[in-house]
């Protein structure tokens, strides 16, 4: 048996945001004092930065596996005082960026190189780092978990295939880090998840995930119409005013709707039953779920309004949308057609 002495074990420090229970990772090569970190946290960033301060690390990159949807990310501002770069899938799509990854790009820190895997399923552009025996999956493989598939351009069939022909052909001893654990766990392996996660692993089929991911009825994130469209400019210069419409209310849709120009549009983003029930005269209806195919008709509009019942949808498909690039939305946020209906502005069904 040979030992390398030459090169130290990385250094993994695993930090944790209580409000979100998100992870947040530095990993440092101890011979050279180059760092990386992972999915920090906007809330967190003093004390991760004061942490970097007392380790004597120089900071290379700030890694991010996806566009987070429950909290904004502090790595633009980290940017700023650290003068590491951003790094994102480039699948990820977002902007001000320093280097967009594809599947087995490699980022080289001091004596160590991270591998980028491509783990799409959760959202588009997800990556997972694997370096040293150890895998940073986001939110692609949690602890015995995966993460959600039902916004943000999210498939099951997708995530599937990420993590079984993927991440579950990394050796059994991978440490996996997620990026989320609800229950106060830390770490997992590849051989662990793949005995043992109730919905990916003990060979698991496909349409057996799909079937478990279409049945979960999560409530949408508390952030995620702050988090989305800020991430996607890595969390800073970020005017809420531009994506949040709080004001914007059934009664102002009413008054755009009485005087709406040719290159306006609104948009119904209820299911098609509800829509056929009754809807605001001359309003598409595009479902939730079913935006990303009309991004681009969407696009070729100066204005496109958008409103569903109570507001929630309404307001996922304007973060979906704002992550393909369209900033021409406003969205009708708490409340909808039982207003109108209330108002006794006029239907059509
Ligand atoms: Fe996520």
């Amino acid at each position: 048996m040979s030992i390398n002495i030459t090169t130290p074990r990385l250094l993994v420090r695993q930090l944790m945001d209580r409000d979100t229970w998100t992870y947040t990772y530095l990993l440092v090569d101890p011979q050279t004092q180059l760092g990386v970190l992972i999915d920090p946290v906007r809330e967190q960033m003093e004390r991760d930065l004061s942490l970097i301060r007392e380790l004597g690390v120089e900071l290379l990159y700030v890694l991010e596996t996806h566009v987070h949807a429950d909290h904004v990310t502090s790595a633009g501002m980290i940017r700023q005082q650290t003068e590491a770069r951003i790094v994102y899938s480039a699948a990820a799509e977002v902007k001000a960026i320093d280097v967009a990854v594809n599947d087995g790009d490699a980022i080289e820190f001091g004596n160590f190189s991270i591998r980028a895997i491509t783990t799409p399923g959760h959202t588009s552009g997800c990556v997972s780092y694997y370096v040293d025996g150890m895998v940073f999956t986001g939110d692609a493989l949690l602890i015995h978990g995966c993460g959600r598939t039902d916004f943000q351009q999210g498939n099951a069939a997708t995530l599937y295939h990420s993590v079984t022909q993927k991440l579950f052909t990394l050796p059994d001893d991978t440490i996996v880090y997620p990026a989320h654990d609800y229950k106060g766990r830390t770490a997992s392996s590849i051989g662990e998840e793949k005995r043992w996660n109730p919905r990916l692993g003990n060979d698991r089929s496909e349409a057996e995930f799909i079937e478990i991911m279409a049945d979960l009825n999560l409530d949408l994130p508390k952030k995620i119409n702050e988090a989305v469209p800020a991430n996607l400019e890595t969390g800073i210069s970020f005017d809420p005013k531009r994506y949040l419409h709080e004001a914007f209310t059934m009664s102002d849709l009413h008054s755009a709707w009485e005087s709406l120009p040719q290159d306006e549009v609104i948009v119904d983003t209820r299911t098609e039953e509800e829509y056929q029930d009754g809807h605001v005269p001359g309003a598409l209806n595009i479902p939730f779920g079913e935006e990303d195919k009309h991004a681009e008709e969407l696009k070729g509009y100066r204005k496109v309004y958008l409103y569903c019942r109570s507001g929630r949808r309404a307001q996922t498909v304007l973060a979906d949308l704002s992550i393909m690039g369209l900033d021409n939305l406003t969205c009708v946020g708490h409340s909808g057609m039982p207003e109108w209906e209330q108002a006794g502005y006029p239907t059509e069904s």
